[in-house]
């Protein structure tokens, strides 16, 4: 009989069950992996709660690592060209459709793929093992993936996150306008806007202002070096506090400002705190948080502002994703404090609850089974 494994099925919002499955013969070119652990991300969080990407029955689960136990043979090297066997253990990147106008004409941008395939975000199907919220995983053909052996576990869950940070701030540095000195405001200081910070100080970029409603949460981007933060619960008026953030900005607003919050009206307000001739990076919307109203005049045009927007990541992220794990660490950086929860996966519904509520910055779901 075929060994099993055992899933977290999301079968309906906000209900989990564990489910058992056979773990399934591979062809040569996929691989099984067995789930050494995996963070929790607002995307998870919101998918338990409401479904928005109809895909209920899944296993979530997209931050997380895995060692090989089983390996087709025509699978020798990961994305970056570093042999892999039986034993090391991997992180998964996108899956790539191969045959759309992104695929096809901007290799480099498969991020922008029309069919891209996350784990932990397809609806269940014969393989079922689909997520890192379960022990073990089917890796398909066509997967992109890296051998990480030489990480720690808490890192190995941190590259998902990280990688989404270094994708913003590389399509911010598109813009032109991040330099050594640049003050740059970052709206939101979740796992994500943490990473940014992170990310922006391994540049050498020291001049960050933190905006968040949580303190504990900018405390936390205190501990990463921000100059100054500002809690917006605290003003009677987003006006109020933009006042202090100009005051704080020789009257002028930061010149680079990412936005890292999912919220809408945070969403219209980022382009407030820009000045004239600087630029914003959205990264803060992976899922609708619906529309927000900005005044073309007075929050694009009249003020120059250079844009960007930036989706997820490519393989070719995950690379300078290690590097900065490296770096960061090397310059002190707390990073591998963010993840600050780990529960086994037997309590699944107490992570994304953890999640859901904000109890923790970065709430990991460990294989406790793991051999
Ligand atoms: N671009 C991408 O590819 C990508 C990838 C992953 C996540 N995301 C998005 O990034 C966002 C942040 O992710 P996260 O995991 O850090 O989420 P999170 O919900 O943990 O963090 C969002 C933070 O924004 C703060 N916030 C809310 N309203 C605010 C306001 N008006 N001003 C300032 N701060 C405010 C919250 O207090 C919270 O700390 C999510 O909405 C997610 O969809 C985007
Ligand atoms: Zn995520
Ligand atoms: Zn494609």
């Amino acid at each position: 009989m075929a060994e099993m494994a055992k899933a977290a099925v999301l079968v309906a919002p906000g209900k989990f069950e564990i489910k058992e499955f056979p773990i399934p013969e591979i062809s040569d070119d996929e691989m099984i992996i067995e789930v050494e652990g995996c963070g929790v991300c607002g995307t998870d969080g919101h998918e338990y709660k409401r479904d928005p990407f109809g895909i209920c029955p899944t296993v979530l689960g997209h931050e997380g690592s895995g060692k090989i136990i089983k390996m087709g043979k025509n699978i020798t090297k990961d994305f970056s060209g570093k042999p892999v066997k039986v034993g090391d253990s991997i992180v998964t990147c996108v899956i790539p459709c191969g045959e759309c106008n992104a695929c096809k004409n901007t290799p480099a941008r498969t991020n922008l793929c029309e069919k891209c395939g996350v784990y932990g975000l397809f609806p269940d199907d014969d393989i079922h093992l689909n997520g890192y919220y379960a022990t073990h995983m089917v890796i398909r053909k066509g997967s992109t993936f890296f051998n990480v052996s030489d990480m720690t576990l808490d890192q190995k869950m941190l590259v998902e996150p990280a990688a989404v940070a270094i994708h913003a701030v590389e399509r911010a540095k598109t813009t032109g306008l991040l330099r050594f000195d640049t003050s740059v405001l970052v709206q939101g200081t979740g796992p994500i806007g943490l990473m940014v910070i992170a990310v922006l100080r391994t540049l050498g970029i020291e001049n960050i202002i933190a905006v968040d409603g949580n303190d504990n949460r900018l405390e936390i981007a205190k501990t990463f070096g921000v100059s100054k933060t500002f809690n917006f619960t605290k003003y009677p008026s987003f006006d109020a506090m933009l006042a202090e953030i100009k005051e704080y900005t020789l009257g002028l607003g930061a010149e680079f400002v990412f936005q890292c919050t999912g919220v809408a009206q945070a969403g219209a307000n980022a382009w407030k705190m820009v000045r004239r001739g600087g630029g914003l990076c959205e990264l803060g919307f992976f899922m609708d948080g619906g529309p927000c109203s900005i005044n073309h005049h007075f929050d694009i045009c009249n003020k120059e502002i250079t844009a960007v927007g930036s989706w997820v990541y490519s393989p070719q992220d995950y690379p300078n994703a290690f590097s900065f794990l490296k770096r960061a660490k090397g310059i002190g950086l707390p990073v591998e404090g963010l993840v600050t929860h780990h529960f086994p996966l037997s309590q699944i519904t107490d992570a994304l609850e953890t999640n859901v509520n904000m109890l923790g910055i970065k709430v990991a779901v460990v294989n406790d089974e793991a051999k």
